[in-house]
């Protein structure tokens, strides 16, 4: 019988940022919903429950877009596995040799699973696209909040989007890719899931404890 190894893959930036993320994006696609399709619009000035939902959105936006920052500067400062180049598996033999592996592992011609430590790099090639889909909802987000202060130092910086754009694209974008994220996040937690009961290595709790057990070889 092989020997265990116990492998520290998942710093605490990595992890603080993942959950503080999940959360703040199912506070987003909630209220998003909701600002999308209002079905309660107040009838007196009292009745706030639209600007308590958009302030909820801006809150979550606020800390959404803190929570990527602090992960890219990780991705400079951080371990071997957290780190950017993990996000770019095609960029040696060694990587394009396991993302094809792996890819004929969930295309079901391949039984056999590569074996990786941090992310398998079709997980991180998804992780790549999705962090592409966060910058997009960042940046429109953003650029349709600037509109409530024109002249503002956000509009400055973000208003000639609006003359590319128009607001109703912008408007159609964000919500476009909150689809696509959503499409991700039902694909990503059923690969985690997967990957939990056929690796054996506790990938998910790796998410909360940061390690991951190997066997030896
Ligand atoms: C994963 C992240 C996010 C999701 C899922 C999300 C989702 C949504 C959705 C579905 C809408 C309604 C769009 C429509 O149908 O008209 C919306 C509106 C809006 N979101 Fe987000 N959002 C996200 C991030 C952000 C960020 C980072 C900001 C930045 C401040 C932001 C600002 C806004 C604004 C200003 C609107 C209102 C547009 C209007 O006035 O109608 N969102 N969001
Ligand atoms: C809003 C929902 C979610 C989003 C947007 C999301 C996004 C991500 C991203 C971007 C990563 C890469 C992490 C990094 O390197 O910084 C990741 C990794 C991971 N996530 Fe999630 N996640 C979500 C929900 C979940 C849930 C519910 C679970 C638990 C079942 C989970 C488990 C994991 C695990 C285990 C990893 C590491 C997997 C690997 O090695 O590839 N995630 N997630």
């Amino acid at each position: 019988m092989s020997k265990l190894k116990i492998i520290y893959v998942w710093e605490i930036p990595v992890r603080v940022t993942h959950w503080v993320n999940v959360l703040a994006m199912i506070t987003l696609v909630c209220t998003g919903l909701f600002i999308g399709h209002p079905f309660s619009i107040g009838q007196s000035a009292s009745s706030f429950t639209m600007g308590w939902v958009r302030f909820v959105h801006f809150t979550a936006a606020y800390v959404f877009a803190i929570g990527l920052a602090v992960r890219v500067y990780w991705s400079f400062a951080g371990n071997k596995y957290s780190n950017w180049k993990a996000f770019f598996p095609f960029l040696t033999q060694d990587g394009r040799d396991k993302l094809m592996a792996t890819f004929k592992y969930y295309t079901f011609v391949n039984r056999k699973l590569p074996h990786v430590v941090g992310h398998n790099p079709v997980a991180s090639a998804a992780y790549f696209l999705a962090f592409l889909l966060y910058l997009g909802m960042i940046v429109t987000g953003f650029t349709l909040y600037s509109e409530h202060a024109p002249g503002g130092m956000m509009h400055k910086l973000l208003g000639w989007i609006t003359h590319i754009f128009s607001n109703q694209s912008l408007r159609l974008m964000h919500h476009s890719f909150m689809w696509l994220l959503v499409g991700f996040i039902i694909n990503h937690v059923y690969s985690c899931w997967l990957m939990d009961i056929k690796e054996r290595g506790g990938i998910i709790s790796s998410m909360f404890s940061g390690y991951k057990s190997m066997e030896e070889e």
